[in-house]
């Protein structure tokens, strides 16, 4: 299939026509090539500025000699040259009509898979044992979960790995705690309640808090009665996160699970090939890399803690042995760790550690995320001062969204309560992803369940409405004529023909808003079209099918936008 990437269309012409009249070699993106907001202008390329500095020639000079150089074919007219040297192309209308309907028997929309796939070990989610996941990890995995899919989508192999926190001296508490109740009783209904229980005993108690430093002392040795405890809690914890999964709807399952106990047999050899390697230092009786260029404020180096001085392994120990399984054992290409911010400089310095001990010759990338914060700017937390647990919160995002839904629906309240899950846990997705994702966000259900703005609830009506048309039409016709006379037809054409570029920019930068912003405009300027020309009582039969089928691929662009970023688009709300 070839690919409706008009840009990249466009790009390779312009090149070709630089080369040709000036004798450079450029690549496609310095033809700077993009859609134009000027009225009557469909896309613009603005290369003739740097260009003309580059080459000490006025910009308006090189943009004609590029254009007396193009060779458009049928794609478009001679362009125009405007202002200080934009080249302004116009479609032919033929060729968009033709490109449009070459979509139609297109599963994929024109968007080409990579030339190029690579192996992608993606971290995302990520929750700790014996503790409730809270919106921090929210984040993480609907913003994972999203990249796994555009990922995929594209073409590469992705293989996602769930980095459980269940190790640690935390534990021998906690499964001292969790021992004490009999065996066959031992359900947790409250991951933190159970957490704080352990812990005021580990305070209180002297016998308890001597008895649980000696678990852990068990538990790294292997001791047999142990371990069988710790899996217990695992699987009692695993429970309440796959519980959040499928809240979500997200694919993670216990065969993802690599948490840091995996590693564990692999810190040994860690530590050797560092040592060998001749980067570890020993300070304060721990074993340390310092890696180049990290200092805090004083100037002091920072380490990377390899080996704790009771011969323990940490946080950072894992993080060296994760690159190394997923490089060297794995194949992986890619390393992508979807967590949060603050742990920006542990990333960095993980990255910097693993490079200089060979372990990682191709891109790792630490994908942060901001904090989402409560209505008053702050840290999200309940009432009574708590973190707010994620299974409470997408149950209140259920709830919330069935009202929203009950007042304007046309389903019984069976089909209500079904798409209730679809818009409430949609809008909880869509707030997450459609902001930069770097940036902290304010969670608010009265602004991500609006049925107006850049919502899920609202693109979920566009395609209903979409769905509705099409019922009353009875069906969506056959045949591929498109026709693309009215300013609003042609505007959602050029719409429908981004999408490509839309997931390519939201895929290559990890950037799940890009798409989110193509969605929403996309539905925006189908409504215009939905206003201005009548599809059930266009003019000619011809006009009705070629409208009903522009209706037919917004949709389909709509859901699976939508589908890659995780989230349902119900045939009716
Ligand atoms: N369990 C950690 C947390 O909840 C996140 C782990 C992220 N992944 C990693 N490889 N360090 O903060």
């Amino acid at each position: 299939m070839q690919t409706a990437d008009v840009t990249e269309e466009l790009a390779r012409r312009v090149v070709a026509a630089a080369g040709r009249a000036l004798d450079v070699e450029l690549t496609p993106e310095q033809a700077l090539i993009q859609a134009s907001p000027r009225e009557g202008v469909d896309y613009q390329g603005n290369l003739a500025m740097s260009l003309g500095k580059r080459l000490g020639r006025p910009p308006r000079e090189v943009a004609a000699l590029i254009a007396g150089a193009l060779e458009l074919g049928d794609i478009a007219g001679a362009p125009e040259i405007a202002g200080p040297g934009f080249l302004n192309f116009v479609l032919r209308k033929e060729w968009l009509e033709a490109r449009i309907a070459g979509l139609l028997g297109d599963p994929r929309l024109g968007v080409p898979e990579t030339p190029r796939p690579r192996r992608i070990a993606l971290d995302y989610s990520s929750p700790n044992v014996a503790k409730e996941m809270h919106a921090g990890h929210l984040r993480t995995t609907v913003i994972g979960d999203a990249l796994a899919r555009l990922l995929r989508f594209a073409g590469h192999e992705v293989l996602p790995h769930n980095h459980l926190g269940d190790w640690g001296t935390p534990f021998g508490m906690l499964i001292e705690h969790l021992a004490d109740v009999p065996a066959g009783q031992r359900a947790i209904a409250d991951l933190d309640a159970f957490y704080r229980a352990a812990r005021q005993k580990f305070d209180s108690d002297e016998a308890f808090a001597t008895r649980a430093r000696e678990r852990v002392v068990l538990l790294q040795s292997g001791d047999e009665e142990t371990l069988a405890v710790w899996r217990e809690l695992v699987a009692e914890s695993t429970r309440h996160f796959n519980a959040v999964y499928d809240l979500l709807g997200v694919s993670l399952t216990d065969k993802d699970i690599y948490g840091e106990s995996f590693y564990n047999p692999y810190l040994a050899a860690v530590v050797e090939d560092l040592e060998k390697a001749g980067l570890t230092e020993v300070s304060d009786g721990a074993v340390c890399v310092f890696p180049e260029g990290f200092r805090n404020r004083d100037g002091d180096r920072l380490p990377l803690i390899v080996r704790k001085r009771d011969g323990g392994y940490g946080y950072a120990a894992t993080d060296l042995a994760t690159v190394r399984y997923w490089t060297a054992e794995r194949g992986a290409t890619d390393l992508l760790y979807v967590v949060g911010a603050p742990q920006a400089q542990h990333f960095a310095m993980l990255f910097a550690v693993c490079r200089a001990a060979g372990w990682l010759t191709g891109h790792a990338e630490h994908i942060a995320f901001g904090t989402v914060l409560g209505a008053d700017g702050k840290t999200m937390r309940t009432r009574a001062g708590e973190t707010v647990k994620l299974a409470d919160l997408l149950t209140e995002a259920v709830d919330q969204a069935a009202a929203v839904v009950a007042e304007r629906s046309e389903l019984d309240s069976a089909g209500q309560a079904e798409v209730a899950r679809a818009v409430g846990i949609g809008a909880v997705k869509y707030a997450d992803l459609s902001g930069d994702r770097e940036r902290d966000y304010v969670f608010a259900w009265d602004r991500m369940l609006a049925k107006e703005g850049n919502t899920s609830v609202y693109l979920q009506y566009a395609h209903a409405r979409t769905q509705s048309l099409l019922r009353k039409a009875g069906g969506q016709p056959g045949g591929t004529q498109i026709l693309l006379d009215a300013p609003a037809e042609r505007a959602l054409a050029l719409k429908l023909l981004r999408f490509g570029e839309a997931l390519k920019a939201a895929t290559d930068g990890y950037a799940p808003h890009k798409l989110c912003t193509y969605l929403y405009e996309t539905a925006v300027t189908f409504s215009r079209f939905f206003e201005e020309c009548p599809v059930l009582k266009a003019a000619s039969p011809e006009l009705r099918a070629s409208r009903l089928r522009l209706t037919t691929l917004t949709a389909r662009t709509l859901a699976l936008g939508l589908s890659l970023l995780g989230i349902e688009a119900p045939e009716r709300l």
